[in-house]
Formats: structure tokens, C-alpha cells, sequence
């Protein structure tokens, strides 16, 4: 393994920023596929891989997706050439043996009647590495990300997500932003206020 080259390091973090004004360049469905393609080798829990994920790109999608978001929200999505509603399938251990062939099938089976807080446990943490994987594939691959969590959960669950068991979580803007439009960067906290060395 190599120490990435500075411009890389920029790309992924110095200089990548929230985006949520975009400009007027689409982002073309195989984008979304080589996205996924990559977002999808972060590590989870036994390989569970509980996220999925639908791309909201038509009209359509799009005003249905809005009537989910505060005000605030709305112009930051509909912008976007694309939006990925990242959520969690409530079937996920159905993959099980897919995912994990050596024990697939006891674990599809014992978590079929995990406890409700177990569960949420699990898919809280394991989503939230795979929708940071998502943003993380995206600025690689040269497209910013915006993610954005203010929205109707129940309401796009009932209405864009109906009938498939998913759950959204965290909605994440994608395509280029404009760089022009960014406020400030806001503060991080220092090494010592975060961080211990034991
Ligand atoms: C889980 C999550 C939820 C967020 N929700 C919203 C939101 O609803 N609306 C919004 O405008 N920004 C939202 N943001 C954007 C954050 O405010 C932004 O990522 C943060 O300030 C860091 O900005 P930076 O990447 O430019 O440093 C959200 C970010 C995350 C990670």
C-alpha cells in the first residue's frame, strides 16, 4: 500500500466539501453502477451488507422525493442531477447465504426473529458505514456528495419505497457541485478535543 499523492488526499477530503448547489451536468446511470461498484466493498458486520439503495433521477421521482423534504431541503435535491435515498432492507438476512456462505443459512435464519433493538442496532451502524462509503466512492470517481438527513422518513418509505421492505435512512445528493457557492468551511475539532493515545 502507498500513501495517496496530495491531489488525491485533496479530492477525498482537504478540498472535498457538503455540496448543495449543482451544476447543470448530468450524471449518467453507468456513473451510479461504477458508484455502487465501489461503495459496496466496505466492510460490514459478517458481510451483511443491510443497505440498499435507490437513485431518484426522473421528474417524477423527483416530486415525490421533494414532497418528503423541508423547504430548506427541496432545491438542494432537486438540483442534483441524481439522489440516492440510502436505506436499509428489512428482509437483509435473506442474503445471508449469499453473503457468507460458511454459516449463510443459520444466520438468515436466527436473525429472521432477532429482537427489533438488535436489529436496529446492527442496520444503524452498518448503513451509516455504507452511506459513508457511498460519499467517499463518489468524490473518488470525481462527483460530489451531499448528504442530508432532514426528511420524512415514513413518507418516502410509503411512497418511493412501498412495497420493497426498504427503510430510508439518509438521502444523498450526487453530481457536481458548484464550488463557487460554498459558504465557509465550518470548524473541526483539534486532535486533543477528540482524540486520545492510549
Ligand atoms: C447525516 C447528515 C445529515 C445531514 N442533513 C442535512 C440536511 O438535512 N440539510 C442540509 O442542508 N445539510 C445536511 N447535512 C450536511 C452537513 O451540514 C454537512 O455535511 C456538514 O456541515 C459538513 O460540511 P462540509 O463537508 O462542507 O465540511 C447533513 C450531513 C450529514 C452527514
Amino acid at each position: 500500500m502507498q500513501r495517496l499523492s496530495s491531489e488525491a488526499l485533496d479530492q477525498l477530503f482537504l478540498q472535498a466539501r457538503t455540496h448543495q448547489k449543482w451544476l447543470d451536468r448530468p450524471v449518467p446511470d453507468a456513473l451510479l453502477r461504477e458508484l455502487y461498484e465501489l461503495a459496496k466493498l466496505t466492510p460490514t458486520a459478517t458481510n451483511s451488507h443491510p443497505t440498499r439503495y435507490l437513485f431518484v433521477k426522473s421528474a417524477e421521482a423527483r416530486r415525490v422525493l421533494a414532497e418528503a423534504l423541508p423547504p430548506s431541503n427541496v432545491e438542494k435535491m432537486l438540483k442534483a442531477p441524481a439522489t440516492a435515498v440510502v436505506a436499509w432492507d428489512e428482509r437483509y438476512h435473506a442474503q445471508m447465504p449469499k453473503l457468507f456462505p460458511a454459516r449463510g443459512e443459520a444466520l438468515a435464519a436466527a436473525w429472521a426473529t432477532q429482537p427489533t433493538a438488535a436489529r436496529d442496532a446492527w442496520v444503524l451502524q452498518n448503513t451509516g458505514l455504507e452511506a459513508s462509503a457511498l460519499i467517499y466512492a463518489a468524490r473518488a470517481l470525481g462527483l460530489d456528495a451531499g448528504p442530508m438527513g432532514g426528511f420524512d422518513k415514513a413518507k418516502v418509505d410509503a411512497t418511493l419505497l412501498a412495497g420493497t421492505g426498504w427503510h430510508s435512512v439518509l438521502l444523498v445528493n450526487l453530481g457536481y457541485g458548484d464550488a463557487a457557492q460554498l459558504p465557509p468551511r465550518l470548524p473541526r475539532l483539534d486532535f486533543d478535543e477528540a482524540a486520545r493515545i492510549a
